[in-house]
């Protein structure tokens, strides 16, 4: 894993390379002292000026030219909410978002914290969303379902404008929010989440220092630990059926592995149980993903008996059926 704190400690990087905004914003602050302005004048302009330097986040990574401005607005309102004060590292590129490790404030309690920031939504590479999408109501960026289907929203989406397509990625991201603080409350192995904004989310950094926790892909296990590891995926799996909801993305790269515990991660793509036609799918495929890594540690479980048994308990619609075909029992 390329997770080398050395190289982004502040002391290793050169002074002429470090920019500081702090000191360029007194810079800039005395070259425009010179020439008298009337108050009007001056309100006028403060209420027109971007965010003064002053307000802006440390950067101890130094990201690439065409990475820091979409950084830096990702991230800005984590830092207006006094919740991360520096950016340190990046620890994983993935597909859809990267994911960086940040400083919190002091009276977080908590020294570091992953701040997941999706990819501008050129260089994205979404999932099939459709597949999780059904039974969803589009959430608009404080979380809140858009429930009229007339409105100029549902419009823009039917109509594939790009305000329809940025309303989609803010929907999909706040069903990973809304997910991860639904089940951390419900006591779920998942990462504490922190904060939302329109591209990024803020939650409990797993690892240390030294290294971010390794996804369980690739770990070998003990036998006796591989066991109750599968357990605990499976008792998560079950927690979330109960409460109606499918991780519909789980497999050993989406679960992190840390001082011998697990926590499950990435969940824009959750799927509701009794509201999606592919929901017996995509469970029968994330058990199926999960025992295919626990048999290489020696747990052989059958994932078409579970996912059958699971369904049962805990489902009230058939398979392949939801509660708006009318099928369901309750
Ligand atoms: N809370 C966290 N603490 C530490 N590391 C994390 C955390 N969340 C995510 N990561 C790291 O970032 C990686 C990417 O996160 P995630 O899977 O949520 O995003 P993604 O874009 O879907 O990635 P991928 O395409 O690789 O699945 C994870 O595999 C993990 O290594
Ligand atoms: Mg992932």
């Amino acid at each position: 894993m390329s997770f080398d704190f050395d190289s982004f400690d502040d002391d290793s990087l050169p002074t002429s390379d470090r920019w500081n905004p702090r000191s360029a914003s007194r810079a800039l602050a005395h070259k425009r002292r010179k020439p008298k302005k009337t108050a009007g004048q001056i309100l006028a302009e403060l209420a027109e000026a971007p965010h003064v330097a002053e307000d802006l986040l440390e950067f101890t990574y130094q990201p690439a030219r065409h990475e820091a401005i979409w950084l830096r607005e990702s991230l800005q309102p984590f830092f207006d909410q006094a919740l991360i004060e520096d950016v340190l590292a990046l620890v994983k590129g993935g597909k859809e978002a990267n994911v960086y490790l940040c400083r919190a404030t002091p009276p977080l309690g908590t020294p570091y914290l992953a701040a997941k920031v999706y990819r501008p939504r050129q260089f994205r590479n979404l999932r099939n969303d459709q597949l999780y999408r059904e039974g969803r109501e589009l959430l608009t960026s404080l979380g809140v379902p858009i429930k009229n289907r007339d409105t100029r929203e549902m419009r823009a989406i039917r109509n594939k404008t790009s305000y329809g397509a940025e309303l989609t990625h803010i929907s999909w991201l706040m069903y990973e929010y809304l997910t991860l603080q639904r089940l951390y409350e419900l006591g779920a192995a998942v990462p504490r989440p922190f904060s939302a904004a329109d591209n990024a989310l803020l939650m409990a950094f797993i690892g240390d220092v030294q290294q971010p926790a390794p996804v369980l892909h690739g770990q070998t296990l003990p036998p006796e630990k591989a066991d109750q590891l599968f357990h605990a995926v499976l008792s998560n799996v079950e927690l979330m059926l109960q409460h109606g909801l499918i991780h519909g993305d789980l497999s050993a790269y989406n679960i992190l592995y840390w001082e011998q515990t697990i926590t499950l991660i990435d969940f824009p793509q959750v799927t509701l149980s009794e509201g999606n036609h592919n929901a017996y799918a995509l469970l029968h495929r994330d058990l199926q993903r999960v025992c295919e890594y626990f048999a290489q540690q020696g747990v052989h479980q059958n994932a078409s008996a579970l996912t059958a048994q699971l369904w049962k308990q805990y489902v009230r619609t058939a398979p392949n059926q939801t509660l708006s075909d009318g099928y369901g029992s309750a």
